[in-house]
């Protein structure tokens, strides 16, 4: 067969944004539109000639074509080998596994996470390094630059490759390999965590509802829970990936996973309660009627790490994204190990993942995970917490008290401003940085500021920097107000405003989150003109 090489134009927009480039499918639908991004890839990596890499998603709309599109380049460029997921499938976790384990060169995960699937919802592609990891920013920005000046792309005019028949094919002298997308991820589990004590738990008659959201989670957690571990069938419900969600929103928080919410907040309800993304990489934990937040996830991980066979030896650090609340730091100060605030995105954990100066990393957004892989994880979370229940024999909720009883509550929640004009959206941060020099000291309702900066990170393994990270209003008592614009939404701009306080005392530890915020959330509004500049009388979404 032949390599042919087709004459293209640059696109306009195709710069990845917090995770890779989303868009809209009928984007990326346009003739050339993804053969110049991935031909950018190729512009972008030298040497990878003879090299393997891995290829999958999380099963939704384009996923199929995007795959066989990529696999006809990949051939064209010399790749030696790709890995690709059986039926197109890998979820993001798993494909940092995969990349791992077969020291492949990187990894092209097809995903736009939880933004909503379908003919008319949103696609992705990410580029990932040999550490299984999101490619930094200085390759993220070789890859933009390269889609600038994209002339021509590389295809073989070779067939199509049988997605769902495991096995090894070839396209030119490229060896596709498709493989069981669960296998080697659900043994990196094993080796992580107490399966006997959760068999055990599971055996015990204790009850479990796993929501996959019609995403990407289900095929792993139907093998590992229901399988490996013994949970009755039908534990994982919507656990079928399908190319539109089932309608659902992937999105793992209690506005989108409302029927687990209030399944959890049944008189029946399950011991336990856990959700997935659109690729499988973030989680939410509930217990019977509570949501643990996914910054307090993060610091009850850190605290009980050692229940786990993974981690028994202990935590070297911990690392969080800025606007994630400062429970964790709480932790690592008690077991004295450093806590990094890093920028928004997966990706800035990488550098001290790979240096090895931290174990646990979390966002707020849903997002958890270890030193076991370079992407946050979904299902390896609520193993973890699977293990601390069995470990400890207590329930969610009573291991969360605990944890604010020893270490006080941080008060935590996100507003989203969703879809408003981005130019709107623009000025409301302009007049907002320039306020902050003003702030310093001020006292406002109860509270006093402490300083008011635009975050900026300086990273401390390869020096770069990334500014303009979002607006933190810090008071004196470490209470926090954090303005950012979304990187990952496809239409506007999203306004993210993030909420903290922390109480220490736990007679107060009871109250509602939105009430004990309120009075921060008055003062944001006052201070940023949210409202104002937004247009809307209040958030669309809050978490
Ligand atoms: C993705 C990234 C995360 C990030 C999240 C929210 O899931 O992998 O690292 O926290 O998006 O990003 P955003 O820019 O929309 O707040
Ligand atoms: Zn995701």
């Amino acid at each position: 067969m032949t390599i042919h090489t087709i004459t293209t134009a640059p696109f306009a927009g195709q710069r990845p944004g917090t995770s890779g480039l989303r868009k809209k499918v009928a984007e990326f639908q346009q003739p050339g539109y993804l053969e110049n991004f991935v031909q950018a890839i190729f512009n972008t990596l030298v040497d990878c000639t003879g090299q393997t890499l891995v290829v999958g998603g999380d099963g939704r709309y384009f996923n199929r074509q995007a795959i066989q599109v990529i696999l006809r380049m990949a051939a064209a460029h010399g790749i030696g080998k790709v890995l690709v997921g059986q039926g197109g499938i890998l979820s993001t976790p798993a494909l940092s596994c995969v990349v791992r384990k077969h020291g492949a060169f990187g990894g092209i995960v097809l995903s736009a996470s939880h933004n909503p699937g379908g003919p008319h919802g949103d696609f992705g592609i990410k580029y990932n390094t040999s550490n299984g990891g999101p490619a930094p920013e200085r390759i993220t920005e070789a890859i933009y630059s390269n889609t600038l000046a994209v002339e021509a792309y590389d295809i073989s005019d070779e067939g199509e490759v049988d997605l769902d028949r495991p096995g090894i094919v070839r396209i030119e002298q490229m060896e596709v390999e498709v493989i069981d997308p669960v296998a080697d991820y659900a043994q990196l589990m094993q080796e992580l965590f107490d399966f006997d004590a959760i068999r055990t738990l599971f055996a015990s008659g204790f009850r479990m509802c796993f929501d996959g959201m019609g995403a990407v989670s289900g095929p792993y957690a139907r093998t590992i829970i229901e399988g490996m571990l013994g949970a009755p069938a039908g534990t994982v419900i919507n656990g079928i990936p399908l190319e539109d969600f089932g309608g659902h929103h992937p999105d793992p928080n209690p506005v989108n996973a409302a029927e687990l919410i209030a399944l959890m907040a049944a008189t029946n309800a399950p011991d336990f309660g856990a959700a997935s993304d659109g690729d499988a990489d973030r989680n939410m934990i509930v217990g019977r009627g509570i949501a643990v937040t996914p910054s307090d996830s993060l610091a009850i991980i850190a605290a009980n790490a050692r229940v786990a066979p993974g981690y028994r030896v202990g935590i070297v650090g911990i690392a969080r994204s800025m606007p994630t609340s400062t429970a964790a730091d709480r932790v690592a100060l008690a077991l004295g190990v450093p806590c990094y605030e890093t920028p928004t995105g997966w990706k800035y954990f990488g550098n001290l993942l790979d240096a090895g100066m931290v174990t646990l990393c979390g966002e707020e957004s849903y997002g958890t995970g270890s030193d076991h892989i370079r992407e946050k994880d979904g299902v390896w979370a609520v193993l973890f917490w699977l293990n601390l229940i069995a470990a400890s024999g207590k329930p969610v909720e009573t291991i969360v008290r605990d944890h604010w009883a020893r270490f006080g509550r941080n008060y935590y929640s996100r507003h989203d401003y969703e879809a408003v004009d981005a130019l709107a959206a623009t000025s409301m941060m302009t007049h907002l940085r320039a306020k902050l020099a003003s702030l310093a000291g001020k006292p406002i309702g109860s509270y006093t500021v402490d300083f008011a900066d635009d975050f900026i990170y300086a990273d401390p393994v390869d020096r770069s920097v990334a500014s303009h990270q979002g607006v933190r209003i810090v008071m004196t008592d470490g209470s926090r107000i954090v303005f950012r614009l979304s990187g990952t939404g496809t239409e506007g701009a999203t306004v993210r405003l993030y909420l903290e306080r922390y109480e220490v005392d736990s007679s107060n530890h009871a109250i509602p989150a939105q009430e004990a915020l309120a009075e921060l959330a008055a003062i944001a509004d006052s201070v940023a003109g949210l409202r104002v500049h937004t247009g809307r009388d209040g958030p669309t979404v809050i978490t």
